[in-house]
């Protein structure tokens, strides 16, 4: 098979480059190596950004967000019985979306058939080649038989574990990295939110976030040791340690319901630089990686389609050779400023086995700046309804 791009991966990324393209009239191609029942399944974000919410908007799959979604225009900062709102609509005039990961990806894929965006899906073996010519092309086998697609561009969307970023030779590459004594134990349950707004909670025992996906249906996390196993956690005991984390108030309205999904997330801050290399491009957590606290995963996610999507455009519609070259830097540039803020409010918001009562202090003085200053507010609320691209 012959197609001019070749995306690897139908997560988010992979599913909104590939229909951003399509709206183009670019022809691509995407291999995913699940089923779209097992993508479906993977319980993530939950906070969209402007970027992310446009984007939807621009390919006019945004009906059933607009209609589902919750816009929110503040947001909590808990620490122990004090409550510090952001009020992000008053200090930016924005808002962010409440709306899952798995009902975008649901969108996305509910309009692939109508939109002539072919997805193979159970690819297993992908392996990219001759990433440095002109000529790049993709191997994989689907139902036993060897395959190959012939591309003028390759895109990496496949997460922090696919084969992508790996064929860019270490000569050429680098990647930072810091990994965190902790991971997020989240819990998805059919019952309603404890408050209207989220609320990020630094306490005594721990981290906890209190999210939603709608008025009836709430997303909590807490922090555990990376060597807790989730067998270890009845849902009581999740219930029982969310009531003290998130502090009084909240505790009094937590109602309590039976799991729909509970895993435990590694945290890691991790950016791969060059996001380009000969005809390889890479979107997403194919590139990098930030912890979940301030909700940029999958908003970064997007931010880099935008920016892929309008290389390519100049790279096959304008004939422009050089439209790809400028892509890393400039997706790197925001790359860097929300791998800032998540991990920022990372150590603001988690207690670090290695801290001791002098980082304690300094969290409890940054809270105290954050409550009584409007400028350090109004800097909290723009990183997190997303600077612009
Ligand atoms: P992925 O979603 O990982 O998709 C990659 C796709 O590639 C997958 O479908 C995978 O099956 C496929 N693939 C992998 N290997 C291969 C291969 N060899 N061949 C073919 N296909 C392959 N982000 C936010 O913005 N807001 C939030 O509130 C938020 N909360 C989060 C909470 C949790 C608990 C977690 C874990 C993450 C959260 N994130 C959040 C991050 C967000 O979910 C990710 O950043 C987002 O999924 C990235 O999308 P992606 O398409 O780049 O990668
Ligand atoms: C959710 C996840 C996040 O990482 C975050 O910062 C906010 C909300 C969620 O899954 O709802």
């Amino acid at each position: 098979m012959r197609t001019q791009v070749a995306i690897i991966g139908a997560g988010p990324a992979g599913l909104l480059l590939g229909h951003m393209l399509r709206a183009e009239g670019i022809e691509c191609v995407l291999l995913e190596r699940q089923t779209g029942d097992y993508v479906l399944s993977r319980i993530r974000a939950g906070v969209l950004e402007q970027v992310t919410v446009g984007l939807m908007e621009r390919l006019g799959l945004d009906a059933r967000m607009k209609a589902e979604g919750l816009p929110h225009d503040g947001f909590n900062l808990a620490d122990g019985e004090r409550l510090i709102r952001i009020d992000i609509k008053a200090l930016t005039g924005k808002e962010v979306m409440v709306y899952g990961q798995t009902e975008l990806t649901r969108d996305l894929m509910d309009a692939t058939a109508e939109r002539g965006l072919e997805v193979i899906y159970q690819a297993s073996d992908v392996a990219l080649h001759d990433i440095e010519s002109d000529a790049p092309y993709v191997t994989y086998s689907a139902g036993g038989a060897q395959q190959r697609i012939d591309a003028r561009i390759i895109v990496g969307c496949d997460g922090f574990h696919g084969p992508s970023r790996q064929a860019i030779p270490a000569s050429v590459g680098q990647g930072f990295e810091r990994v965190y004594p902790f991971g997020w134990l989240g819990i998805l349950a059919d019952v309603p939110p404890c408050n209207h707004e989220l609320i990020y909670a630094n306490h005594e025992h721990g981290f906890a976030l209190a999210s939603m996906r709608s008025h009836t249906r709430s997303r909590y996390y807490i922090d555990v040791p990376l060597t807790e196993k989730i067998e270890d956690w009845s849902d009581n005991r999740i219930w029982d340690e969310l009531a003290i984390r998130l502090g009084p108030d909240a505790a009094a309205h937590i109602r309590r319901g039976a799991s729909l999904e509970k895993s435990i997330a590694p945290l890691r801050s991790y950016v791969f630089e060059p996001m380009r290399h000969g005809s390889l491009l890479l979107c997403g957590d194919s590139a990098h990686i930030v912890p979940p606290t301030g909700a940029k995963g999958l908003n970064l996610a997007a931010s880099d389609v935008h920016y892929a999507a309008e290389a390519l455009v100049g790279f096959f519609k304008a004939n422009d050779a050089d439209a790809i070259v400028g892509y890393s830097a400039k997706a790197l540039a925001r790359v860097w400023k929300s791998e800032r803020f998540s991990w920022t409010l990372t150590k603001l918001m988690h207690r670090f086995p290695e801290d001791g009562p002098f980082e304690r202090r300094m969290q409890v003085a940054e809270l105290d700046y954050i409550a009584s200053s409007e400028a350090a507010q109004r800097s909290i609320a723009e990183n997190y309804v997303g600077l612009p691209v």
